[in-house]
């Protein structure tokens, strides 16, 4: 089993849109999926009842709990696991930071974002398995904003995904539904940045597989 954690110390980065948007893509791949969401305000858990589909499963989780319900969910054939966190609860992230095979930093091409990035990666520090991966998100359509930004993240040390999410609007309508973009408005160009950043980040992490196994 595959396990994602999605994790930034700031609010509002795009945690819980990238982890459900991501699940619905991989259960569409043909990938069991289960969403672990750690955050006690439940905007995962919320999304998952005003769907009217069942996959992919989101259950809630004490952090503490954290590690058994992966467990389970191995044992019960569950092919990718992404556990959802809230921002600043540091017990939470920590423990899906130690559980996760690759850790997701979604940020906002902001400075306010970029800012928080240090304080989550000394959270990070010595917990990740491997070097996270930063995302960049709601990158607007006009400007050069997010190149500076994937520069200075860069200079911090973080690897920066290459699949960037732009700023659309279809995000919001398809929580509001219980769906996510590539339901929603599967033509459309928040679906295909989605598909893309899937598609990368399997290939990271068969990437790493393989250089595991050398
Ligand atoms: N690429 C995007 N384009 C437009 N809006 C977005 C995008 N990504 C996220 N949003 C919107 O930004 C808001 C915050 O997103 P989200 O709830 O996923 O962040 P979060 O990191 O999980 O927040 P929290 O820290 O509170 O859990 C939501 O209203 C969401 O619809
Ligand atoms: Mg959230």
């Amino acid at each position: 089993m595959l396990t994602l954690a999605m994790i930034a110390q700031k609010g509002g980065t795009g945690k819980t849109t990238l982890a459900l948007s991501l699940a619905v893509t991989a259960e569409a791949a043909g990938q069991s999926v289960l969403v672990i969401d750690l955050d006690p305000q439940a905007s995962a858990c919320k999304w998952g009842d005003r769907r009217a589909r069942d996959a992919p499963t989101v259950m809630d989780a004490q952090p503490a709990r954290l590690a058994a319900a992966l467990v389970k969910a191995e044992q019960a054939g569950v092919d990718i696991a992404i556990v959802d966190t809230p921002a600043r609860v540091e017990q939470a992230a920590a423990e899906a930071a130690k559980a996760a095979d690759l850790v997701l930093i979604p940020c906002k091409p902001s400075i306010l974002d970029l800012e928080t990035l240090r304080a989550t990666a000394e959270l990070l520090h010595g917990r990740a398995r491997r070097p996270p991966l930063v995302i960049l998100n709601a990158v607007p359509a006009q400007g050069t904003r997010h190149e500076q930004a994937a520069e200075a993240i860069a200079a911090m040390g973080f690897t920066v995904c290459t699949a960037q999410i732009g700023q659309r609007v279809a995000f919001e309508y398809a929580a509001q539904a219980g769906l996510t973009v590539t339901e929603y408005e599967p033509e459309g160009r928040a679906a295909s940045d989605i598909r893309q950043l899937y598609v990368t980040i399997c290939q990271i992490v068969d990437m790493q597989i393989k250089e595991m196994a050398r």
